[in-house]
Parts: structure tokens; C-alpha cells; sequence
């Protein structure tokens, strides 16, 4: 498997799958490639900017884990961070995220 599916959820409840989204890229790349609405990634993928801001589904936060200390400190500048939000610049593809669904956090 080289590939996975990403089912990304806009903020107006517009769901987008993404069948090929390649292993070892981040979800931010994939999502600005494939046109996801709300994904800025304004800094590239450096962890500085906080527009790439996801809610993992729940039931995909264990395969996603937390984030580290510089990735919380960033989401610190994000507006309404929850429980399972993350940078999906942060985020590196592997195969056990295949069929994994992100809701965009609104951008503020
Ligand atoms: S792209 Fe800037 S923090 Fe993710």
C-alpha cells in the first residue's frame, strides 16, 4: 500500500474524499492539493501558523496520537481548539490512517 483515503469534512459540513493520499506526506499537503476548503498551511507545514487545523474523529485519535510541545503551543494560537485537535501539517501519513476522517476546524 502506497495510499490511503482521507475523508475530510469541510466547515460547512461538505465531506471530500480523498482516495490517494500518498504515505509520508502530511495531510496538510494532501488537503491543499486536493482543494479542501479552510486548509491555509500559510507557513508551509513549520508548525507556526495554525492554519491547517483539524478535529480528528474520534475514533481515530488513538492511531493519530497527541501532539507534541510545539505543536501545542501553536494550537494555542488557533481558535477553538478541542480535545482532538491537531495540525494536520503534523500529521505524516502511515498506513494505519487509511480511512481516516478530519472535520476543518473554522478558520479565526
Ligand atoms: S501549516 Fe502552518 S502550522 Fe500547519
Amino acid at each position: 500500500m502506497s495510499e490511503i483515503k482521507i475523508i475530510f469534512i469541510e466547515t460547512d459540513g461538505t465531506e471530500k474524499i480523498v482516495e490517494n493520499a500518498k504515505l509520508g506526506a502530511t495531510m496538510m499537503d494532501v488537503a491543499r492539493a486536493n482543494g479542501i476548503d479552510g486548509i491555509l498551511g500559510d507557513c508551509g507545514g513549520g508548525c507556526a501558523c495554525a492554519t491547517c487545523h483539524v478535529y480528528v474523529d474520534p475514533a481515530w485519535q488513538a492511531v493519530v496520537g497527541n501532539p507534541d510541545e510545539i505543536e501545542e503551543m501553536t494550537l494555542d494560537m488557533a481558535g477553538e481548539v478541542q480535545a482532538n485537535s491537531r495540525l494536520s501539517c503534523q500529521l505524516v501519513l502511515n498506513s494505519e490512517m487509511d480511512g481516516i476522517k478530519v472535520t476543518v476546524a473554522p478558520l479565526v
